[in-house]
């Protein structure tokens, strides 16, 4: 399928790289594909602007939607670095089938973000710590409000250029622990990238923001016992030297950057297990003096150590509330790897050539 392409005539005054935050501004053009009579179809690159929807299209009354995060890094030496893109595409694929959406072809969706990166290339910052932040979605479009899966979509890309996710920067988060509300049961979306997700965790963080809390560590939705992830993130430990984190279990999301931080973690020599994680034993092992380190892991968290976690009135400090040596070492490597400052032994790194 060709892409057709229109140009913005009124580009945006570009914001100030140094005072970015997270998710405020967006570039100039947007790629948009339509579903219909079975198939996708009307790929193009617009100026950014508004949707015209019906009001009763599916997606604003039952929320079958799903999104995507990932980034785009300006290199060492001014080229353009994706990270793993084809596994956000695959994973956008399995939410997809979980919300009965049809399937993406990857290598067109990987391709329409490259042609539309090329277009709002000048966007791309470069100031440390900056990238241009990715979302790709997909929301139901067919007019009505029987409940069905929808029979049209559309599916669609926006990018913003970003600093860092939380205000902290690389300065430990504090994190309260819920154990009132739950985010997501097995058998359910919690695997997923559905909106519905972030939209039953809303509740649970304003709480932690009310106690001055930056995010919530979710526990399992059946019994309250076993630790799931962060608002925002995957979670890592490190206790008596080893790096635990809970395994996938269907109602947590399969990180990207989790999933690439055990493969550093593995080829660096450091033992890391995925299992249950009972929250009690993070508490256990704070007392006994044995939980060295906390981080969280996401595309847009990066490596976020966590210094604190507190839970009905309980708090524990971490580090001294101070980023951990580990969590360091794996930011460090990671961004090495995203900023081509680190040769990409793992084939990470996907370039976007400009003369292309
Ligand atoms: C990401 O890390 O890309 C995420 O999806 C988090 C986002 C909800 C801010």
């Amino acid at each position: 399928m060709d892409i057709k392409i229109e140009h913005n005539k009124n580009l945006k005054v570009k914001p100030d790289q140094s005072n970015l935050g997270f998710g405020k501004y967006f570039t100039d053009h947007m790629f948009i594909m339509d579903y219909k009579n079975g198939a996708w179809c009307d790929a193009r690159i617009i100026p950014y602007a508004p949707l015209e929807l019906d009001p009763a299209v599916m997606v604003l009354h039952y929320g079958q939607a799903v999104f995507e995060g990932l980034k785009c890094y300006r290199a060492k030496g001014g080229g353009l670095n994706l990270f793993r893109p084809e596994k956000n595409f695959e994973r956008l694929n399995k939410s997809d089938e979980r919300l009965c959406i049809p399937q993406l072809d990857v290598d067109f969706a990987i391709k329409s973000l490259k042609e539309l990166i090329k277009i709002d290339e000048s966007w791309v910052p470069s100031e440390p710590g900056t990238s241009l932040y990715i979302r790709p979605f997909v929301i139901a479009t067919e007019i009505g409000v029987g409940v069905h899966p929808s029979s049209e979509y559309m599916f669609i890309i926006i990018l913003s250029p970003v600093g860092a996710y939380y205000k902290e920067g690389l300065n430990p988060v504090k994190i309260c622990i819920e154990n009132e509300y739950v985010r997501a049961v097995r058998g359910g979306i919690g695997f997923t990238k559905a909106t519905a997700n972030y939209a039953s965790s809303l509740k649970g963080q304003e709480k932690a923001k009310g106690l001055g809390y930056s995010q919530v560590l979710w526990l399992d939705g059946v019994e309250r016992k076993y630790i799931e992830e962060v608002g925002t993130m995957n979670v890592f430990f490190k206790i008596g030297g080893e790096v635990i984190t809970p395994e996938l279990n269907g109602s947590i999301l399969p990180g990207i950057t989790r999933d690439s931080v055990i493969e550093m973690l593995r080829v660096h020599g450091i033992k890391v297990v995925e299992r249950k994680i009972a929250v009690s034993e993070i508490f256990e092992a704070a007392r006994e003096g044995k939980l060295e380190e906390a981080f969280g892991t996401g595309t847009a968290a990066v490596i976020s150590p966590i210094g604190e976690f507190s839970m009905g009135g309980e708090k524990v400090s971490i580090n001294n509330g101070k980023i951990g040596s580990l969590s360091q070492k794996l930011y460090d490597n990671l961004t090495g790897v995203q900023y081509g400052a680190i040769e990409d032994h793992f084939n990470w790194i996907t370039t976007i050539d400009m003369h292309v």
